[in-house]
């Protein structure tokens, strides 16, 4: 069902690579709830061509921007403006990369090379974004900007390793840039802390399927899924939010607040 949320609104979505991705979500409940918007992604991304798929059915354009790179990032928001006729009213910052975790390395034995490129990738990006948007002037008054994270930025999830320290210095961008970016502007900017969630990041993980599972044997509602994360970014991209800026917002059905279950508790043969 559609309420119009997001009528006459302007956005800039990335990070969608196929259709499992959380920004595919987002983008396909963005169009539904009457946004315009443009796709981006690393050009390394458009190889697969998955994109075009999207970008057909939410009639939207693709800007092929590196998030690392402040160029591509003016570029996109260059061109947005010129593409939606207008100044951008929500973003979606959706990517997340760590070369420690995809070659299995462990935590304590980071490699340093890697490590700053999953700082760059994964968080200084979101920096660049802001503060190229905020040079051009090119967020509307109540914009609201979102990136999405993961609670081992709190806790320890050991399987996570360097990618936990990235999503603690996203999070503190989103309120450290929020706070001068709403002084000046009004705009909003948040992050949103998912539940495990089964994508091309997510599920590179090392034992990211049993964990899966544990999170959703302890969340009083279960996981959420990429689907709900879209519904929530949604909300949070509408007038309906207006006063949330420089927040970590759990998304986890429960999982955040919750010591153990009973069905975990059954597990190890406690419990009723
Ligand atoms: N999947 C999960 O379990 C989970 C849980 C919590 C938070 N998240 C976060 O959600 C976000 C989206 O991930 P996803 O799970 O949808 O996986 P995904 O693999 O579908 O999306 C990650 C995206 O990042 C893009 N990307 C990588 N390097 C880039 C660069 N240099 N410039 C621009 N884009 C680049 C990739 O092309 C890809 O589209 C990430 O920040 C991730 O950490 C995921």
């Amino acid at each position: 069902m559609a309420y119009g949320l997001l009528k006459g609104k302007r956005g800039i979505i990335s990070g969608a690579l196929d259709t499992n991705s959380i920004a595919w979500k987002v983008a396909e409940k963005a169009h539904e709830e009457g946004a315009s918007f443009v796709l981006t992604n690393a050009p390394i991304a458009m190889r697969m061509g998955e994109i075009n798929k999207l970008a057909e059915k939410t009639m939207s354009k693709i800007i092929p921007a590196d998030a690392t790179s402040t160029d591509d990032l003016t570029i996109l928001f260059t061109e947005a403006q010129e593409i939606l006729g207008g100044k951008i009213d929500f973003v979606l910052h959706s990517i997340g990369m760590s070369i420690n975790i995809r070659k299995k390395i462990p935590y304590t034995e980071s490699n340093y090379e890697y490590f700053m490129k999953g700082i760059d990738v994964s968080a200084m990006s979101f920096h660049k974004m802001l503060a190229v948007a905020k040079k051009l002037d090119a967020i509307n008054e109540w914009g609201s900007v979102v990136a999405l994270t993961y609670m081992a930025a709190q806790r320890v999830f050991p399987f996570y390793t360097d990618m936990a320290d990235i999503k603690a210095m996203l999070e503190s961008i989103a309120r450290n840039f929020g706070y001068h970016y709403g002084m000046e502007k009004k705009v909003r900017i948040n992050t949103v802390s998912q539940s495990p969630t089964k994508t091309t990041a997510g599920s590179g993980i090392k034992g990211f399927g049993d964990f899966f599972d544990y999170a959703d044997a302890i969340s009083p509602l279960g996981n959420a899924s990429a689907q709900d994360c879209a519904n929530y970014c949604i909300t949070l991209f509408s007038d309906l939010t207006r006063m949330v800026t420089m927040q970590n917002l759990f998304h986890d059905g429960g999982y955040s607040n919750t010591g153990v279950s009973n069905a975990i508790m059954q597990k190890f043969g406690i419990g009723e």
